[in-house]
């Protein structure tokens, strides 16, 4: 009966939309209801928004001009409703979307598309579809045949299914752009006819257990137009020469990461014809030994250059003084071992983001040539961009000096842990209004916290595992509502901990090891963002607030090894006793 009532506005609204008013048209949202019985659509229920509408339905976009659905957004539908069961789409249900342009149905356990009955019914109606994404589900290579018969197909993304072999169709996918076969059965026999695919400009072969990466990127040379290139998690051995890679001279980005890289001569080393590439990474790649001199050498374009965590031991090749375009560096965890001053980073003038950690680069403490280093006052050496700087965990020792904002004037992030500076930490460090995170952890450092650090702007801030002392008194006015880390932990601060008294929003403190002495601050329970707190390891005496209860976040508390005294708040006890139901 409900539904029969239902029907009289249904035909009004559908007349309504004929006439022209915004909105989906009737048969897509009957098609939509149809879908949404093996597909779980969600709707908006806020903002007034009609359920008659379907345009404004969560999964769903339309042209605002043609009330047409344009976009279905369907990944991940299929969990809360549905199981885990491989099932079958009906893809005569997506007949009505004339103009649809891009279609989502990744992680959905999908089986297969049955198709309609009528071959070219699928192609002549979905003949704006660009964009297709069936990423993680289980398909065969039955799909491609109805897939290979939408010409207007530009992007498609079949990563993680169960496709084997030659994936292509004859004369199918002729306009593809941009393909992503990722974690499928992949062998000679797809890269065969993948060369097929002249328009082809991204590609991304993860983790298909690939092996003779030479074979396969002479096969790929006959894809001139290729701008992107993954072949990420393979193991990538055997022959390659500069040879393989003379046809990519547009390609953009090489994206290697996780892949062992066990080439006679040394991947980095053939890359020199590609002198368009704009990024290249390569991290985790088991490049190991020295890299070339001229390894890179003629990419002068490179924006972004990722080699981290591999065992590289040489310098840093002269010739990346030319690379004046790199935005993003990341060394971490080689064996570099050159001097700052003198190595080619004094050149990258454009950087943004710098990580060195975790080498053995020489490093003067006022920050060498990324600072104001005597020989090189060239305002153009100045690196006005680098905000993120990790030269943690190198050989940079002696007094931290504060040349360093002279050349860097801007850094939001400044990592300069695990090295072996001394002396005391520069109370101007607090004034650089730029700075977001300052890790000087595992130094040598002594004296006193300036208290300009915690009277900062900064977010996080770590002082840890050093020789700091002293008492921390803040001034009556200073407040840093941002601070949200602090780590004081192995030093030998002594005093109270009123100080903390001003720091109401932090969220981890972590002042263990430490010679505090004196009662614990009522006012901690004001901390309500507190989640960690660490407070082990010190001298201090009196009870513990029943305040404490109040920290609602709180997930770790540590208050071991002080002299604290009287009974443990009823709160405690309830924790403890607590059952655990999940159990
Ligand atoms: C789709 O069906 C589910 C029930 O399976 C329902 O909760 C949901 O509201 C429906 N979505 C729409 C847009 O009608
Ligand atoms: C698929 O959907 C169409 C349109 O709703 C319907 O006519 C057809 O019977 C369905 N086919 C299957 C196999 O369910
Ligand atoms: C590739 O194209 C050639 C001719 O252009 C054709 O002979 C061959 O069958 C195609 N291969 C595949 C797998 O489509
Ligand atoms: C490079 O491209 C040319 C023409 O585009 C082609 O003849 C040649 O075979 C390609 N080289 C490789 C290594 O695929
Ligand atoms: C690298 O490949 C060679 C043969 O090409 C092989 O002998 C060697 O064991 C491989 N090394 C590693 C680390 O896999
Ligand atoms: C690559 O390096 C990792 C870690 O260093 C190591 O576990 C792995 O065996 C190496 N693989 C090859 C093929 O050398
Ligand atoms: C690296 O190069 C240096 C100098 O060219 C050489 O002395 C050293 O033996 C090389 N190391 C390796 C592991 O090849
Ligand atoms: C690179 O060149 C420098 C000097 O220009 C030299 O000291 C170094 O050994 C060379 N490195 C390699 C790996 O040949
Ligand atoms: C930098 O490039 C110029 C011109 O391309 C070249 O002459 C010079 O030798 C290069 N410098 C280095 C250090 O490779
Ligand atoms: C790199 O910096 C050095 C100074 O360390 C300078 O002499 C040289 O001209 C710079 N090279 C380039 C290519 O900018
Ligand atoms: C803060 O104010 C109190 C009185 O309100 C005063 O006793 C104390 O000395 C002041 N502390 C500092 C560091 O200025
Ligand atoms: C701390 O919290 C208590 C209770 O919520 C409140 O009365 C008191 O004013 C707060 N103290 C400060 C300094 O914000």
């Amino acid at each position: 009966m409900k539904n029969k009532a239902l029907w009289p506005l249904v035909v009004i609204w559908g007349i309504a939309c004929l006439c022209g008013s915004r909105g989906c048209q009737e048969q897509e949202r009957v098609a939509l209801l149809a879908l949404n019985a093996t597909l779980d659509l969600k709707y908006r229920v806020d903002a007034g928004e009609s359920y008659f509408n379907c345009c404004s339905w969560e999964s769903v976009d339309c042209n605002p001009t043609t009330g047409r659905v344009t976009h279905l957004m369907l990944s991940m539908s299929r969990y809360y409703h549905f199981g885990f069961k491989t099932w079958y789409l009906n893809a005569s249900l997506l007949l009505p979307f004339e103009e649809l342009k891009s279609l989502d149905l990744s992680y959905n356990y999908l089986g297969g598309w049955i198709g309609p009955e009528e071959p070219n019914l699928l192609s002549s109606r979905l003949s704006k579809l660009e964009v297709l994404d069936l990423s993680g589900n289980s398909l065969d290579n039955s799909i491609l045949s109805i897939l290979g018969t939408i010409p207007s197909l530009r992007s498609l993304f079949l990563g993680g299914n169960n496709l084997r072999g030659n994936l292509l169709v004859k004369g199918g996918f002729s306009n593809l752009m941009e393909l992503d076969i990722s974690d499928n059965a992949i062998d000679a026999a797809t890269i065969e006819g993948i060369k097929n695919l002249s328009h082809l400009e991204n590609l991304y072969l993860d983790f298909v257990h690939l092996k003779h990466v030479g074979t396969i990127v002479r096969a790929l040379g006959a894809l001139s137009s290729l701008r992107i290139l993954s072949l990420q998690y393979n193991t990538i051995e055997g022959t390659i020469t500069t040879q393989d890679f003379h046809n990519f001279s547009k390609l953009e980005q090489l994206i290697l990461d996780d892949s062992s890289l066990n080439t006679s001569r040394g991947i980095l080393s053939s890359l020199g014809p590609l002198t368009s590439l704009r990024l290249l990474s390569s991290s985790r790649t088991n490049l190991s030994g020295n890299i070339s001199n001229h390894s890179l050498c003629n990419l002068v374009k490179l924006e972004e250059l990722d080699l981290s965590f591999n065992g590289i031991t040489s310098r840093l090749p002269i010739c990346w003084r030319n690379m004046s375009s790199i935005r993003i560096l990341n060394l971490e965890d080689n064996e570099f071992a050159d001097s700052v001053v003198s190595s080619p980073l004094t050149n990258l003038t454009s950087l943004e983001f710098l990580s060195i950690s975790g080498n053995h680069f020489d490093i003067p403490s006022s920050l060498g040539p990324l600072a104001n280093h005597s020989r090189l006052k060239v305002p153009s050496m100045t690196h006005f961009n680098l905000s993120y700087m990790d030269i943690s965990n190198n050989n940079m020792r002696g007094k931290l000096t504060t040349k360093f904002w002279a050349n860097v004037p801007n850094p939001s992030y400044l990592n300069l842990s695990t090295n072996r500076l001394e002396g005391n930490i520069p109370s101007e460090l607090g004034s650089v209004k730029s700075l977001d995170i300052l890790d000087l952890s595992s130094n040598n450092f002594s004296g006193g916290l300036p208290i300009q650090l915690l009277d900062s702007k900064l977010d996080i801030l770590s002082v840890a595992y050093n020789n700091l002392q002293g008492e921390i008194v803040l001034s009556n006015h200073t407040m840093n509502p941002g601070l949200s880390f602090l780590w004081l932990e192995h030093n030998l601060f002594n005093g109270s901990l009123s100080f903390l008294s001003s720091l109401f929003d932090l969220e981890i403190l972590d002042v263990s090891n430490n010679i505090f002495i004196g009662k614990l601050p009522r006012l901690i329970a004001n901390m309500t963002l507190l989640v960690t707190l660490d407070l082990s390891k010190n001298q201090l005496d009196g009870l513990i607030p029943q305040e404490l209860c109040n920290l609602d976040l709180l997930e770790y508390l540590d208050l071991s090894d002080n002299n604290l005294s009287g009974p443990l708040p009823s709160f405690f006890y309830l924790t403890v006793d607590a059952p655990h139901p999940s159990e």
